[in-house]
């Protein structure tokens, strides 16, 4: 174990800065070997006159000289700590510069300046400016940076940094340089630079003033040809920020930047974007549908931190839901116009109830506004971003569009130019719409998934129906009882004919209310009734419709009732959900046949599932995507998510279950399923159009569980793998032979898909994870395997998370192994990858860390993560997931 244990930083101890650094000018010097950063930093005391030490942030520097308006320190005026630099005394105004040596050739943390490839780059959030130079590394010092990078001419013929290009040299030797200034004041993580061979796709906008502003996407030479969809998302982001939101943009350049090692999907620094490759870079033969919906999602939601985020950022990383969280609801209004909104939310949810429900109910369970924290980057979580954006969300419906769109407006004039807090965000809206948000506040403080149990109770001669909702939420750490929120509760009253006309008990009936069968009712007590009169029959109610709150829902449904909602209801996303509540349903009955049955007594799938599927099916009036949505099966993590909570998740029988009711389908429903693949499929070349997408998301849905039955099934998907133009179909027909064909043609279709593909790193990478989510009990073997395979190198993010990452994460039974050999994997590669890359490290973690959820297993789980932590080397960011997890 470590010697000193890293300490926690606490909300409550925030403090203002002691000093600000008006301006920042920056050199660096980029060689092989090393490079030298020059900094001069114009300082400023806050509080003139009180002498207080200046203490600087810097991480693995070489502090190579400092001066103060030009004269050198000596050597009793200054003390280099580990991770800072601290100067006693200092004027009240004074220039501080700082020569610093650093080895980005190195550096494969991939924070601060790294070397991805032949190129040189930089990831400053949360804390990456200290490992370039000594600095005040916190958000709410902002700075007007001037930079200039000079470097070989030959090999880096591009040097990028943020905001204007405002000189460029030829210097000796082959080397050259330029310099770059940014008019607006930012901290230091939005700061980037950039140096590489690149090549550029450009092409312009004009924003609503008439500013035409210069787009261009660096990227390899290579992949010139891969840029078109990522500008076409990033022109549109731009109009859509403009007319939904009314933010313009503020530079006359905007560039993003391509790289291939990358701990995160992209990071919004100001005019410099730079962005894992993968959510660049698409084309119809590498790239899926959801690639591409990825890139478009990706390249809006970091343009969209340009408001929100760096004209307006966080005052301290405790706020950092107030720029992810807004961004993610931001980002997520922008798909859903883009595409079919409904589609979107179900995607949105499905997502949120597997990994934030489940983060929620386990030992990271932190509040959207967290209150200590050891390591920043472990709280990029699942909490921050998707709840967050559910939070903002519920401010929205209980604003509605316009007030909300008013106290957005309210935001940015009040705050545009400053660090600041959620609280802000919420006193703007409150001030914008004059509502009270008092209780809300609840939603940033309070951790955990709210429940909501709601009952019933019809009065037929009265005409009466009454909906009982009580609420509660589960202790989490630190955090025993929990308070009432508020949860708005969007709901309708479904009728034999279609959605009952809704009216509360002693509310006069409003004749300009158009539709009148939706409302939101606003729960925030711990027991409430709602009556509604006027009700003819009685109603199966259409609960929590768009999931209008981040929380669970407890009502006993019948099938039948579950059946009518996912047929008729007026809500989408209901019918999907209804869906899933049934599939869930009849999967759980087999797993109790599983766990109870004697070996040779046949199981029994419910056909009720069947039978709602093959109506779907037989529907062609139905958006496809949305029907492909609906037939897709709750995958086996939301599933034991949920058997966790009703006393631990058995993966085996979850699995075995799963299968049987897939093979249930795939049987009752043969017709229907090869009808729909054969009518589906499509004559014109590829467009990753909605409606085209939507038909590749049924026909591959179809062919999933047509493979399921095996023999000439199977050869479908050969079929299909041979003769696709597109990596959408070849993929899906590829993962069907893969789960449902013989060895053989299983390792004869991936050795083709190889050998095609294996110049194409992205590709590759998709081959890895479809490898790691196999099934059957050589999985592991291969995964082992693949480890040694030329294409993997454990110092690539993409590929750690392809192989080990979808191992551990999407491969529940092979992971969870009754032998450990899945757990004991997982930790030998986290051990090598600790001193390599922590961030990546410490998020990989996450599977072990739900150990409490695997009784039987939990022993095995623990271990792995008892030897993890008795590295000598342990990073901050693992040390604090695993004394979390093992509290
Ligand atoms: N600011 C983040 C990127 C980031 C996060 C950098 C943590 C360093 C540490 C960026 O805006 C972001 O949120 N990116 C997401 C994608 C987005 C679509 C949710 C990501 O990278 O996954
Ligand atoms: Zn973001």
């Amino acid at each position: 174990m470590r010697d000193a244990q890293p300490a926690a930083v606490y909300l409550k101890d925030y403090a203002s800065p002691d000093y600000l650094i008006n301006r920042t000018e920056l050199h660096f010097e980029l060689h092989e070997d090393h490079a030298l950063v020059t900094s001069r930093l114009y300082m400023l005391r806050c509080d003139p006159g009180r002498e207080l030490p200046l203490v600087l942030n810097g991480v693995a520097l070489e502090l190579v000289s400092v001066t103060i308006d030009g004269q050198a320190l000596e050597d009793s005026e200054f003390q280099v700590e580990p991770e800072t630099l601290v100067i006693p005394k200092a004027p009240d105004q004074f220039v501080l510069s700082c020569v610093t040596r650093i080895l980005p050739q190195d550096n494969t943390s991939l924070e601060g300046l790294y070397k991805s490839q032949r190129m040189f780059c930089t990831q400053c959030e949360a804390h990456g400016f200290r490992k370039i130079t000594y600095y005040l590394d916190r958000p709410d010092v902002m700075s007007v940076f001037t930079v200039s990078v000079e470097a070989d001419q030959a090999r880096y013929p591009v040097l990028l940094s943020n905001g204007n290009l405002v000189d460029s040299k030829v210097l000796e030797d082959g080397r050259h340089s330029t310099t770059w200034h940014d008019p607006f004041p930012k901290p230091a993580y939005l700061f980037a630079l950039v140096a590489g061979d690149l090549k550029y796709l450009q092409d312009s906008f004009t924003t609503c003033s008439g500013r035409e502003v210069d787009l261009r996407i660096y990227v390899e030479e290579k992949d010139l040809g891969k840029c078109d969809h990522a500008m076409l998302s990033l022109q549109n982001s731009m109009r859509w920020d403009e007319e939904v939101y009314g933010r313009e943009y503020d530079l006359d350049v905007f560039n993003i930047v391509a790289v291939d090692d990358f701990n995160m999907g992209a990071m919004e620094n100001k005019s410099l974007n730079i962005f894992n490759s993968s959510c660049v870079l698409c084309s119809p033969e590498t790239t899926t549908d959801k690639g591409y919906q990825r890139v478009e999602a990706i390249v809006a939601h970091e343009y969209f931190h340009n408001w929100s985020g760096n004209r307006v950022t966080c005052r301290d990383w405790f706020q950092l839901s107030l720029k992810e969280g807004f961004t993610v609801f931001r980002d997520a209004g922008f798909s859903a116009d883009m595409g079919s909104p409904v589609v979107k939310r179900v995607e949105d949810v499905a997502n949120l109830r597997t990994v934030q429900f489940a983060e929620d109910a386990g030992p990271m369970a932190h509040p959207v506004r967290p209150e200590s924290v050891i390591e920043f980057n472990n709280f990029y979580t699942a909490t921050i971003y998707e709840k967050g954006a559910e939070v903002v969300r519920m401010i929205h419906t209980l604003l509605g569009a316009e007030l909300f769109r008013r106290g957005s407006d309210l935001y940015f004039e009040r705050h545009d130019g400053q660090a600041v807090t959620c609280e802000d965000f919420v006193l703007a809206m409150e001030a914008a719409s004059g509502i009270d948000l008092q209780q809300f506040r609840l939603w940033y403080s309070q951790a955990g998934t709210p429940l909501l149990r709601v009952r019933d109770e019809y009065d037929a001669d009265a005409g009466c129906y009454t909906l009982t909702v009580q609420q509660s939420c589960p202790p989490t750490p630190g955090q025993d009882s929990k308070l009432p929120m508020v949860i708005p509760l969007a709901m309708g009253l479904l009728g034999e004919a279609g959605n009952l006309p809704l009216r509360l008990v002693g509310e006069t009936p409003d004749p300009e209310t158009g539709d009148n069968t939706h409302r939101v009712l606003s729960v925030n007590q711990a027991e409430q009734r709602f009556v509604f009169e006027g009700v003819g029959e009685r109603p199966v109610p259409s609960l929590l419709r768009g999931l209008s709150a981040p929380v669970r829902l407890d009502y006993n449904y019948s099938k039948q009732d579950l059946c009518a909602l996912m047929s008729r209801d007026d809500d989408g996303f209901v019918r999907w959900d209804s869906a899933q509540t049934l599939a869930t349903r009849v999967m759980n009955e087999v797993e109790q046949q599983l766990l109870n049955r004697s070996k040779d007594k046949e199981l029994e799938v419910d056909p009720i599932l069947a039978r709602a599927y093959a109506s779907l099916l037989e529907d062609d009036s139905l958006d496809a995507a949305m029907v492909a949505d609906m037939l897709t099966l709750p995958g086996e993590n939301y599933l034991a998510e949920l058997a966790a909570r009703d006393g631990g998740a058995n993966v085996d029988t979850i699995h075995a279950a799963r299968v049987a009711v897939h093979a249930d389908i795939s049987k009752a429903c043969t017709d229907s399923l090869l009808q729909r693949y054969h009518a589906l499929a499509n004559a014109s070349p590829y467009a990753a159009t909605g409606a085209q997408i939507a038909d590749r998301s049924l026909r591959n849905t179809c062919l999933d569980y047509l493979a399921a039955a095996g023999g000439e099934y199977v050869e479908l998907a050969s079929r299909q793998f041979t003769d696709a133009d597109n990596m959408t179909d070849r993929l899906a027909a590829l993962r069907a032979i893969v789960f449902y064909g013989d060895d053989g043609q299983r390792d004869e279709a991936l050795a083709s898909f190889y050998q095609d593909w294996q110049h194409e790193v992205l590709v590759v990478n998709q081959w890895l994870q479809l490898q790691a989510m196999m099934p059957g009990s050589d999985a592991l073997d291969r995964v082992r395997g693949l480890l040694k395979h030329p294409d993997f190198d454990m110092r690539n993010p993409n590929k750690v998370r392809a192989l080990v990452g979808v191992f551990s994460a999407h491969n529940p039974v092979n992971f969870h192994r009754p032998d450990g050999q899945g757990y004991r994997f997982l930790a030998d590669q986290l051990t090598l990858l600790n001193d390599i890359n922590p961030q990546i490290t410490a998020k990989m973690l996450t599977p072990l860390t739900r150990w409490r959820n695997y009784s039987g297993r939990d022993q095995l789980m623990r271990a792995e993560l008892e030897r993890l932590a008795a590295l000598p080397s342990l990073s901050r960011d693992a040390f604090e997931v695993i004394t979390k997890s093992l509290q």
